[in-house]
């Protein structure tokens, strides 16, 4: 329906503004600025709700500014300022934290309202399973980082032989893992989907987080976890699998972090040393191995279950090259007919394109001024 979409996103610590384009099947990116405020949360070992909300006050008008200057170049601010040559403006409705949302949404009900254009509210979780959809024709450092504003401007670039594939068709799978979820959907269409499960405590991106600062390692957890896991025995320490043989597609993680917690204890004499560089190594790749086992599990069990041909994975978690790499062993090892569509890492994360990507298949709202932020949004509400 249209054709360029401004698509904004404030859920959490990051403040992202993206351009899209959609021509025929093909979705690309033609800007994708982030502003983060990664460094100054990670000082608190997580995210100051707060904290976060100012950063995204400071943010948001110099990051959808560069995102406009970003895609036309060729015109001048005094043309797109007042009047942009896109379609629509979608934005992030929720869930997240109340303070940041609030930005995003305010911001874009005042662009809609200025700017003449049609609102569309993304629910972030369904967002994150449209970085499948972008067919990105930019590579990776065709958008250099700038300093401008404290703003990333990120381009994903295709997974190995994405752009040779297809978008995904339906039904499909999706398996989100992020920081705040862990769910499995059946979709069967655009906008049509069936909560298949999830986790019952905290999710697999939580579950890294947690389980990183228990060893002493900073915030975001995942990517840390991961790096030091490089070097490391994933069957050095066995941990345990919660609901791994549960007849449902449900997940509970929180029982690795007791584990993780004890076995921390146990190795630093209850803090009084440090971690070895072998062991922190070990127990990463250990707590690596143990959540990718037990996410690729019920995902494969998922997929026989409803006998779909695609899988596609999304969320930040999905940024671990281990669990693409185990996932894409399992289904071939199991002789699935599946094909497995997983972003490329900067499109897993947070970020505005996944947005706009999903408002390219749902409907403007009626009444842009009416629209409130919802932090409870979900997939099985
Ligand atoms: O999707 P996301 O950016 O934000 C939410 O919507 O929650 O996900 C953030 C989560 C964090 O928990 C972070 O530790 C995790 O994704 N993450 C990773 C990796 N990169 C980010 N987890 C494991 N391996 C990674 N490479
Ligand atoms: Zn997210």
């Amino acid at each position: 329906m249209f054709k360029t979409i401004l698509g904004i996103e404030t859920s959490c610590d990051e403040t992202a503004a993206a351009i899209l384009q959609k021509n025929g099947d093909k979705i690309t990116i033609l800007s994708n600025v982030i502003a983060s405020s990664l460094e100054l949360q990670s000082k608190w070992g997580g995210v100051v709700p707060e904290q976060a909300a100012r950063e995204q006050l400071k943010s948001i008008i110099p990051v959808i500014t560069e995102a406009l200057q970003t895609a036309f170049p060729q015109l001048s601010p005094t043309s797109y300022l007042p009047s942009p040559p896109i379609d629509a403006i979608a934005l992030t409705q929720g869930p997240g934290l109340i303070g940041s949302l609030l930005v995003g949404v305010e911001t874009a009900k005042t662009l809609s309202l200025l700017w003449k254009k049609p609102l569309i509210p993304v629910n972030h979780l369904i967002g994150h399973f449209y970085a499948n959809w972008i067919t990105n024709q930019l590579t990776a450092n065709s958008l250099q980082p700038t300093a401008k504003h404290n703003a990333v401007a990120v381009s994903g670039g295709p997974t190995k032989g994405r752009s040779a594939v297809s978008n995904p068709s339906f039904p499909c799978l999706g398996l989100l893992v992020s920081g705040g979820h862990t769910d499995l959907v059946l979709f069967e269409n655009h906008g049509k989907y069936t909560y298949l499960g999830g986790t019952r405590d905290d999710a697999a991106g939580e579950c890294f987080d947690k389980c990183a600062r228990l060893m002493g390692l900073p915030y975001p957890g995942g990517p840390q976890v991961s790096k030091h896991a490089q070097k490391g025995n994933p069957h050095a320490y066995p941990l345990p699998k919660p609901m791994l043989g549960s007849d449902d597609l449900d997940f509970s993680f929180s029982g690795l972090k007791t584990a993780v917690s004890t076995l921390v204890g146990n190795l630093t004499n209850h803090q009084t040393t440090q971690l070895t560089t072998t062991q922190l190594a070990d127990l990463c790749a250990s707590l690596q191995e143990t959540i990718c086992q037990v996410l690729i599990k019920k995902t494969l069990k998922a997929a026989k279950l409803h006998n779909v041909s695609q899988i596609i994975v999304a969320g930040g978690v999905a940024a671990n090259q281990k669990l693409k790499e185990k996932l894409d062993l399992a289904v071939s090892s199991e002789r699935l007919a599946v094909s497995l569509f997983v972003p490329p890492a900067s499109l897993c994360t947070d970020n505005a394109a996944m947005i706009a990507a999903a408002a390219f298949f749902q409907k403007p709202i009626n009444s842009p001024l009416d629209l409130q932020a919802n932090p409870n949004l979900s997939l099985n509400s």
